[in-house]
């Protein structure tokens, strides 16, 4: 009897030690402040999503802990976690990274993931929601690839075609004989997919308007909603450095198709162009020209005369 008690009596003492020195270490340790965001990273916002989502925690100014994550000793492994993170590379202070450290950094955030080092497994498993899937490091590869092409397209401008254009191009010369212009407006829509052609090492990028891009999400590519307009531009040669970084080539043309069934009825009620070369002259000796066109894309007639369409 008398030995019962007292062995209750030592169990109770111990738990109340291990409960004083667990509230204790509460106060002990440093805790994760917020500082500033003094430059925000910027990329379309279905990546931004997934950064955030899966790495904002560690790597940059937006941390925002779970309630166990605050909860010592995990909070101090956590805390030693986010400044060694920050550290590295923080998406809050992006610009203090010059143009081409930014590119490389992102090919290597890419490859972290691809390779499953990042976010750490020890936090991919306490936070499944940090976990990224297979689609959405597929839409990561495209940015990285795209981010790539778009500098190198900006560091050799195309001119705008304007009226005063002292290479002497007319705007008329960028409108295709069926009427279809083209415009630039694709650099600020989504990439839909990029398809790398290793025989004649094109790389070729394909964007598609908020149209296309809705209509892709909600599965209707069978007809293509009218206005639908997917660009697809193709630069030459790409070529990868000793650092794995992708360089593409000279822009060699841009290939459009608008959706408009009563005014390209001839052709599926796509209307297609080709724009090559600086001058971005207009594919096509005569209005028949886009009949080539439509007899190949006819393979994809299932997908509404589309080849490229990304998995939801
Ligand atoms: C739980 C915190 C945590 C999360 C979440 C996290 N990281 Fe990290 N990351 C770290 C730490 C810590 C290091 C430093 C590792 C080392 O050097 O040993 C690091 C290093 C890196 C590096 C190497 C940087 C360099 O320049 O050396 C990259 C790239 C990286 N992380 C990308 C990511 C990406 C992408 C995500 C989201 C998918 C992510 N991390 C999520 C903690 C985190
Ligand atoms: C010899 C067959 C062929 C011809 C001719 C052809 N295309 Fe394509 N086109 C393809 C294939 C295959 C793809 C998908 C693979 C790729 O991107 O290279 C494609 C892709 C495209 C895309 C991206 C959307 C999609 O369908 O995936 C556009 C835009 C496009 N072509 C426009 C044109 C235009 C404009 C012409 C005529 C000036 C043309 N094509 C002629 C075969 C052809």
């Amino acid at each position: 009897m008398e030995n019962l008690k007292q062995r209750k009596r030592m169990l109770s003492i111990t738990g109340i030690i291990a409960v004083f020195i667990f509230i204790s270490i509460q106060f002990m340790g440093s805790k994760v402040a917020n500082p500033a965001i003094k430059s925000a990273f910027k990329g379309p916002k279905a990546v931004e999503q997934i950064l955030k989502r899966a790495c904002y925690d560690c790597h940059s100014n937006e941390t925002d802990l779970a309630w166990y994550d605050k909860i010592a000793p995990v909070s101090w492994q956590v805390a030693k976690d986010v400044k060694t993170a920050r550290s590295r590379f923080n998406f809050s202070q992006w610009s203090d990274l010059s143009e081409a450290e930014q590119e490389t950094k992102l090919w290597y955030i890419v490859n972290m993931i691809d390779q499953g080092k990042m976010p750490l497994k020890s936090y991919a498993a306490l936070h499944p929601s940090a976990k990224v899937s297979k689609n959405e490091l597929a839409l990561l590869k495209t940015f990285v690839i795209s981010y790539s092409a778009e500098k190198a397209r900006k560091k050799k401008e195309l001119k705008p075609v304007t009226k005063h254009d002292e290479t002497g191009i007319k705007p008329q010369q960028a409108v295709a004989l069926n009427g279809v212009a083209y415009s630039g407006d694709y650099k600020n829509w989504e990439v839909i997919s990029t398809t790398n052609r290793f025989d004649n090492g094109t790389m070729r990028i394909i964007y598609g308007n908020d149209i296309t891009v809705k209509a892709i999400k909600e599965g209707r590519v069978n007809p293509w909603p009218e206005g639908s307009v997917i660009v697809k531009v193709v630069w030459n040669k790409s070529v990868e450095d000793e650092d794995g970084e992708v360089h593409t080539g000279d822009f060699n043309n841009a290939q459009f198709m608008v959706k408009n069934s009563k005014k390209f009825k001839d052709t599926e009620g796509w209307g297609f162009a080709r724009f090559s070369g600086p001058k971005l002259l207009a594919y096509g000796k005569n209005v028949g020209f886009a009949t080539e066109c439509i007899n190949c894309h006819q393979l994809a007639s299932k997908t509404g005369f589309v080849f490229d369409i990304p998995k939801k």
